[in-house]
This record gives C-alpha cells, structure tokens and sequence, in this order.
C-alpha cells in the first residue's frame, strides 16, 4: 500500500510517501519545508506566521515528496494528513489540502493523531518490537510517558507537570544567544564542553515519584546568567557556556529517563521506544541505550529526521488506521484527544 503522509501541526511543512508492506513500512520519500529563518528573529514560533507559510508551502512540498518516490497522485492508495493537536492555523494548511486531493481523486484518507504519529516514527527501524512498551514522546509540547499494547493505543502514564523538555532547551538557547531552535544548539554546545557547570538539582516531589517539572531548570539557567551576565553574550564556543550546556542536557536526560525503570516493572514492558524532537539529543541517545541495555528492554530510537516531526510518521501511522466510511464531515482539531 501506497501511502502519502503529511504533517504541518506546528512550523514544518512535511510530505512523505510511505510504502507499507507485510515487513513493516518503507520510506520511500521525505520532504521538510523548514521555517526556522522565519520563526528565528522571534525566538519561538509565530502560529500566523507559521499558518501563512504552510499555505505557500504544501503544494510544492506535497509535490516533492511524489516526485522524489518517481510517483503521481494516482499511484497512491491512500492519503494520512495530521488532524490535531496543534496550531489550528497549521494543521489546516495540510488538512484541507488532503481532504481536496482525495475528494478530486477519489481517493480513500484518514486523519492522524499526531503523537499516533511520533510513536509510529518507531516502526521504519522496529517494525518487529515486541510489545507492551513504553513510549516517551518529548517535543517542543510533550513530554509524556505512555503504555502502548500496539502501534496505534497509547495509554498516558504520566507527563510533566509544567513545561516540556523541549522548551527548556529552547529557552535556555534564547537566554544564550544561541539561536534558535534551541535543541540541536544546546546539544552541539554540550558535547564540544570539556567539563561541565555545577550540576542542577532535580525537583522532588511529596509523594516521592519520579514525576516530572522542567520549569525550574529554566529559572535555574536564568538565576546563573543573572549572576554572570557575561554568559548571555559568550557564545557556542565559551567553555562555561559549553560547560552549563552540558549539565543541562545530562540533568534533563537523567529526569526523563528517572521513570523508567519502575514504570517497566510495574506495567511488564518488553520495549522503550523514544520519539519526539528531543528523541534527536545525544546524551538522550546515549543514556537511553545503556539504560534498555541494563533493564533487558528492547529500544526504538527513530533516527534524527523521524524524531521531529515529519510527514513519514504520520503516513507510516495511517497506513494502519481504519477508513471511515464517510470522513467528509472531520475536520482538523487543534485539541484532538487520543481515540477522538
Ligand atoms: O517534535 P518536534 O519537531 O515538534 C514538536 O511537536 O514540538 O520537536 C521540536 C523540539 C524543539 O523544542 C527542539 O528544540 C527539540 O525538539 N530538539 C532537540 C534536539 N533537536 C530538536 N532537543 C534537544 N536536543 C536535540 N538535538
Ligand atoms: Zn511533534
């Protein structure tokens, strides 16, 4: 089967088509229409900005991703697009222009929820993985800890209490001067330090679970530019800027994996699969493998281009979506809950 995947819940315009087979999905093209340089001056994502872009974006995006498979329209067997959460000005770009492609082709489409997506990320490397297993999904809006049975139920275990990894990076980017999006800087900022910053204490709970708060590293990184106002300025290639980078990074890895361990036990899990933008951070990687490694679970680490989000993920989970009979009536939903 034959389908085109699309994806433009947030700031990528993404197009790709995805070959499902008995062995699991085939990425046979991946577009990404970046709007980083749009976004940047701003330090975070504009959604009318964002909504605008996509509009001038999806034609030639979603004519890529065919062209770069050697396929037209009517080769594909299905369309997946995006139905939420997300911006709703975003998610519209490609939802509407999905819904017109099929209606013009006759052609069978499925809205997808986009962490259905993330978690579906896993599949191109894993199609094999045994479940149950946990899924972390950490982007710029999530970061949640689920029980799947399958590839297409996600059960919520438990999720942050406050801002989300994602944002800790890009925040602690912006206070830097680091550019943006922040991940890939503070990344690539942690890995050239050669010592690290006086570790950030991580934030206890009263009941004394592993849960989960990343707005305290945000006012911890501003407390330590406050006091040395020189680090706003230094740059990638200051050694205390690298050095700080680098205890943010191994703090937050630490935090998201923390859960893991006991949750495995308590829900019987044979896999942990990783997917989201942050999934793409070295040290996550790295941790993450030693960890599946001592618990005896198998690990699912989509590679970088999968983890953020993209058109593959959401074609890859479509293929395994039922058709509804008659989908005209839906629409994009910026609030779309899990089984909705
Ligand atoms: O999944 P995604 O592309 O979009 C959302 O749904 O939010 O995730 C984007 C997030 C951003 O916060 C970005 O800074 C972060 O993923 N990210 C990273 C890395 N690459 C992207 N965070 C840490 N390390 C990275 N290498
Ligand atoms: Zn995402």
């Amino acid at each position: 089967m034959l389908v085109l995947g699309l994806e433009s819940s947030c700031d990528d315009c993404s197009a790709a088509v995805v070959e499902e087979t008995a062995s699991g999905p085939i990425l046979r093209s991946l577009v990404r229409e970046s709007q980083d340089a749009i976004h940047g001056p701003f330090g975070g994502v504009v959604p009318e900005l964002a909504a605008r872009e996509h509009l001038l974006q999806v034609r030639a995006t979603m004519a890529g991703a065919l062209a770069q498979a050697g396929l037209g329209l009517q080769d594909l067997d299905r369309i997946a697009v995006t139905r939420g959460p997300g911006l709703v000005g975003s998610l519209l770009a490609t939802f509407s222009a999905a819904k017109a492609m099929a209606w013009h082709q006759g052609l069978p489409w499925v809205g997808v929820h986009h962490l259905l997506g993330h978690l579906n990320a896993a599949r191109f490397g894993a199609p094999d993985l045994p479940f149950p297993a946990l899924v972390l999904l950490v982007s710029g809006g999530h970061t949640h800890l689920y029980l799947a049975q399958n590839w297409t139920s996600l059960q919520l275990l438990q999720k942050t209490r406050d801002d989300a990894a994602g944002e800790a990076f890009d925040k602690t980017a912006r206070m830097l001067n680091l550019g943006y999006p922040g991940g890939p800087l503070v990344d690539a900022c942690a890995r050239s330090a050669a010592r690290r910053a006086e570790p950030f204490t991580p934030p206890k709970f009263r009941d004394g679970r592993a849960s989960w708060s990343f707005s305290g590293l945000k006012t911890g990184v501003k407390l330590r530019v406050e006091r040395n106002p020189r680090l706003a300025q230094a740059g990638a290639a200051d050694p205390e800027v690298q050095g700080l980078c680098r205890s943010l990074q191994e703090a937050i890895s630490a935090w998201l994996l923390k859960p893991v361990a006991a949750l495995a036990s308590e829900h019987g899990a044979r896999s942990l699969i990783i997917s989201g933008g942050v999934a793409c951070n070295s040290t996550l990687r790295e941790d993450a493998a030693l960890l599946a490694q001592r618990l005896g679970l198998r690990l699912a680490l989509p590679e970088p281009r999968l983890c953020t989000d993209n058109g593959a993920m959401i074609g890859a989970a479509g293929a395994l979506l039922p058709v509804e009979t008659d989908p005209w009536g839906q629409n994009a939903d910026s609030d779309l809950k899990l089984g909705g």
